[in-house]
């Protein structure tokens, strides 16, 4: 189906391991949209306040560090671009150093209003785009077309999570699932725009659904926002 007919902001929040990255991408094409991931935006804050040496845990470091920092991340659904003060950053940011500091850099507010005025003006260039998060139905664009919540069992975003790295035993398995819970745990207490769905968005559970199952309920979603659906 092409779906060409799109135009408008569809929001995609949920925590982390529910495909959330490769169901927003894939939307983001059918729907011949945009897509910005803005994980990524924090995850390369984060490489920056590692690089310059300071505790992550110190927010007032941290919000001087990423103030100074040049983050440019792409908005094409096909490639991934990420960038720190010239430098691509995009394999770094999936590293296990900047996913364990990552919550912490996130949670302070002074680098959540940087990064949010960017990621606004990023949505505003674009006629159709597909934003990912945790906070964007919530706070980043409070008026948007369509806003998709996603979310699955923690066992099932776990095993999903050991598939990617390949690992088998029940004993990686059950301890990824003990760090998503804390990550999700960590991301939905904090005081600055926590993890939540907003009383707007339609709540997907892709536990027993298969990533083109999920896709499809997005695109329908937001054609049927547009009353683009006879078209497609
Ligand atoms: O989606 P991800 O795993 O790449 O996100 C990395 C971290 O950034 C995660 O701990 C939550 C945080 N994040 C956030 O606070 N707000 C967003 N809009 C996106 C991500």
């Amino acid at each position: 189906m092409s779906a060409r007919g799109f135009r408008g902001q569809v929001t995609l929040d949920g925590p982390s391991g529910t495909g959330k990255s490769s169901v927003a991408r894939a939307a983001a094409t059918r729907l011949g949209a945009a897509y910005l991931d803005t994980g990524a935006m924090y995850r390369a804050a984060t490489v920056a306040v590692l690089d310059a040496g300071v505790d992550p845990e110190d927010a007032e470091a941290v919000a001087r560090v990423v103030a100074g920092a040049r983050i440019e991340v792409g908005t094409a659904a096909d490639t991934e671009r990420v960038e720190v003060d010239g430098t691509d950053v995009a394999v770094r940011i999936r590293g296990a150093e900047v996913t364990r500091n990552v919550s912490a850099v996130s949670a302070v507010p002074a680098v959540r209003r940087q990064l949010v005025d960017q990621q606004r003006a990023l949505v505003a260039a674009a006629d159709a785009v597909v934003v990912e998060g945790r906070d964007i139905g919530t706070v980043v664009l409070p008026d948007a077309t369509v806003k998709v919540y996603l979310t699955a069992a923690p066992e099932a975003r776990a095993q999903r999570r050991a598939a990617q790295l390949g690992l088998t035993t029940p004993d990686e398995i059950a301890g990824l699932a003990a760090d998503l819970r804390r990550r999700d745990e960590y991301d939905s207490s904090r005081a600055d725009s926590p993890l939540r769905p907003a009383a707007d968005a339609v709540v997907v559970d892709s536990t027993d659904l298969d990533r083109e199952g999920v896709v499809d309920r997005i695109v329908e979603l937001a054609l049927s926002a547009v009353g683009a659906g006879e078209r497609a």
